[in-house]
């Protein structure tokens, strides 16, 4: 948990990436921050510890190695403070802890990540907050949905698997003229692509899962907030006792160093790849917000700085032709490919998308959604693969 006091920001983004958090020589120069592994913090004499008059003093409350992190992600949100969780879904269901309680209303968009749907609808419900879910595309028109209970809109954007892009400063403005908290999950954009908080966004929330720890061996979420909603995220952090593991704190703050560049590969590599799937006749449309034909790929190009590297597709099917059979023949076509969930490591990844679960979406009915995460391996390569799983599901 760390707040942040330093929002002059000058430096360009990759710059930002390469020095954010840490200062070597509070640590006898070493370039890396130290993992602290820690329970307890003693204090020297009774008078200090009665006034918790020192930095650290107790490990839930914050170590050297989770500021050095959450410093790091201050300085590329423009957040005020910054709490580490154990995973990205915690992030979101954290989040939503912290600011609504029995009685209240959530608006939370309808192409949210699936488990959060999950815990709205179990947990949520269970504890009296009532939740509607809201088209992507809806923009101002928010202010439809608006009760006098409502006291959070949950956005994200783009939006998992469907990935429509929301308009997120129209909603935001609503949302406080509503008196509404607006928090975004940005896991897609992280903050080089995208910022939330100068977009009227309130909370930002990060899977480190993906792309700041980058190599598929780390689960962690970052909850970042603005100055006015900062201290109830602290209280809740401290209230519930759900910190980061120093070592997880640790990679993911090495991972940001080098996450500019990887963001750079993962994009140019999904953008040439989108591309050459429009072109084909097996593609019945690509789900990319990078690609011009996208429809929201004008709020797209307005808002963001870049696209990452996780996209879908949908499977071309003739009349009567079954789904489920096509898109397994599809993705058993593949061998570089991996089928696996998340996204954000340097292997590719790929799976048939479920939408069922949507309450809004009425397009994409067309054929099977597949989800492709574009990793590190030659495009050229990565062509070759998919072009053997067209080939099988033509055979399907
Ligand atoms: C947009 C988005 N947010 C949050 C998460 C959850 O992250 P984690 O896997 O760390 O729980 C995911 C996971 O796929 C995701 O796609």
């Amino acid at each position: 948990m760390s707040e942040h006091d330093d929002t002059s920001k000058t430096l360009g983004p990759n710059t930002q990436l390469v020095r954010a958090g840490h200062d070597p020589f509070a640590y006898h120069g070493f370039v890396n921050p130290p993992v602290v592994h820690a329970s307890t913090v003693l204090f020297p004499d009774a008078a200090t510890m009665e006034k918790h008059g020192q930095p650290y003093t107790y490990a839930t409350r914050g170590t050297p190695t989770s500021d050095a992190l959450c410093n790091a992600i201050n300085e590329l949100e423009g957040s005020a403070g910054t709490i580490l969780v154990p995973s990205g879904l915690a992030a979101v269901t954290i989040a939503f802890l912290a600011y609504l309680s029995p009685g209240d209303h959530a608006l939370v968009v309808d192409s949210v990540y699936g488990n959060v749907r999950h815990f709205c609808d179990s947990m949520l419900a269970r504890f009296g907050v009532e939740v509607d879910y809201y088209d992507p595309s809806i923009g101002a028109g928010i202010e439809a949905h608006f009760k006098a209970n409502t006291r959070l809109v949950h956005t994200e954007s783009p939006g998992s698997n469907s990935f429509e892009v929301q308009d997120i400063k129209a909603i935001a403005e609503v949302a406080h003229r509503h008196g509404a908290i607006v928090t975004m999950d940005n896991t897609w954009a992280t903050p080089l692509y995208f910022k939330p908080l100068d977009f009227g966004v309130d909370v930002s929330i990060q899977a480190s899962t993906k792309y700041p720890a980058g190599h598929a061996d780390i689960l962690m979420g970052t909850i970042s907030a603005n100055a006015k909603h900062w201290k109830r995220l602290k209280q809740a952090n401290g209230a519930l006792g759900i910190c980061g593991a120093p070592e997880d704190a640790y990679q993911v703050l090495r991972g940001l160093r080098t996450m500019g560049v990887r963001l750079d590969r993962h994009q140019a590599s999904a953008l040439e790849i989108a591309t050459w799937l429009e072109g084909r006749s097996d593609v019945a449309r690509v789900l990319y917000p990078a690609l011009p034909s996208f429809p929201g790929h004008d709020i797209w190009k307005r808002d963001f700085k870049g696209a990452s590297g996780v996209f879908s597709f949908v499977l071309a099917v003739a009349d009567g032709q079954d789904f489920k059979r096509k898109a397994q023949a599809f993705l058993d076509g593949l061998s570089l490919f991996g089928l696996g969930y998340s996204w954000g490591g340097f292997t590719s990844l790929a799976l048939e998308v479920d939408l069922s679960d949507r309450r809004i979406l009425s397009a994409l009915k067309e054929g099977p959604v597949i989800r492709l995460q574009i990793g590190f391996e030659d495009v050229a390569d990565l062509k070759a693969d998919l072009e053997t799983g067209f080939e099988r599901a033509r055979q399907a």
